[in-house]
């Protein structure tokens, strides 16, 4: 079984990220025989046109990848973008892709209402997903709620394609791991990069006491006994507890403990765990990116090739 995951470099790495992805995706991965994660920079050109900030956030991305524990010795990672089959295929699937099946996509929508431009690229964003995950031959594609129309597309376009030239593609299923909980954000809304409202991964210490400093909370006095499940603090610090640890804390909660001290706490829960990533991401090199996204892309590309050379055959352009 094959199953791939993608990420796009389009800013830091938060918790809501880590959780809600990082770490379901890599639980996943580990199940397959084989995992393939990539890095979308080119679905980024739809929304990032600063060629600085873009050459950062894919540096950053892949280097959030490899500190988050994935190992390219045993998965195949690489940029999008070095593997030119990708925008090869996508143009070949846009032929086959009706219009009206692009028109229903939501987030198509979601991202013109944010004022992001609607270009004909953000348009066909899903079309070259569709290249994405067909040119592996995915059987399972772990995303969540918000990218599983995506997928849908993918295999909606893969059964056009086949039923116009014959089986090529495997048809991909989405998996949406339900038991995922939403981070909440500084503000208790869902933590997004969109809100301003996240606490970073691999931010500096002070960014990331300032965030977690800043939790909102409600008025309660000092002492007065605090409702754990309607409370950020303890619903994000939960994140990092066992069930019996958050029990615990959520006793102490109710018998009165300072949000103060809470966020110290969680403060302190949060430096020590992700420690050991931090170190990792500290001691990567140029060379090591560099070694990771080139070996990863010639491992791509002799499997991308592969499906190209179906997929050419399949429609006459061999
Ligand atoms: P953002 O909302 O910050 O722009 P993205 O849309 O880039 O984040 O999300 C990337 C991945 O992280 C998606 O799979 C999404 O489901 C997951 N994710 C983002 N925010 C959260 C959150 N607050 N809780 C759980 N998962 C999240
Ligand atoms: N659209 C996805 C997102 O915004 C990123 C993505 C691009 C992707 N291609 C993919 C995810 C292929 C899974 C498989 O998060």
């Amino acid at each position: 079984m094959r199953v791939l995951s993608a990420m796009q470099p389009s800013g830091q790495l938060h918790i809501g990220n880590y959780f809600g992805s990082m770490l379901p995706n890599m639980a996943r991965a580990t199940k397959a025989e084989t995992s393939v994660y990539f890095i979308v920079d080119l679905h980024a050109l739809t929304t990032v046109q600063d060629p600085a900030l873009l050459r950062q956030f894919r540096m950053d991305a892949l280097k959030d990848y490899l500190a988050c524990g994935i190992d390219p010795t045993r998965s195949i990672v690489f940029f999008q973008s070095d593997v030119p089959e990708h925008t090869e295929l996508a143009w070949i699937l846009s032929t086959v892709t009706p219009m009206g099946l692009l028109e229903r996509a939501v987030s198509y929508k979601e991202k013109v209402e944010k004022g992001i431009q609607a270009s004909v690229g953000l348009f066909t964003y899903p079309v070259l997903m569709a290249a994405d995950i067909l040119l592996y031959d995915a059987d399972v594609v772990p995303v969540g709620k918000d990218q599983k129309q995506h997928v849908e597309i993918a295999r909606d376009i893969a059964v056009k394609f086949n039923n116009a030239y014959g089986e090529t593609f495997v048809l991909p299923e989405p998996e949406i791991q339900a038991n995922i909980a939403v981070v909440p954000g500084t503000d208790g809304q869902k933590m997004s990069k969109s809100y301003g409202n996240t606490i970073p991964l691999f931010g500096s210490e002070a960014s990331i006491k300032k965030a977690i400093m800043g939790i909102v909370t409600d008025s309660k006095g000092m002492n007065d006994p605090k409702d754990p499940q309607s409370c950020a603090i303890f619903q994000i610090h939960k994140l990092f507890l066992s069930a019996s640890e958050a029990q615990a804390l959520a006793a102490e909660y109710a018998s009165g403990l300072p949000y103060g001290e809470a966020k110290k706490r969680l403060l302190l829960t949060y430096m020590d765990h992700f420690a050991p990533l931090r170190r990792r991401r500290e001691a990567l090199t140029e060379a090591d990116l560099r070694d990771v996204a080139q070996n990863g892309a010639k491992r791509a590309r002799e499997i991308a090739g592969r499906a190209m050379e179906r997929v050419c055959k399949a429609v006459g352009l061999r």
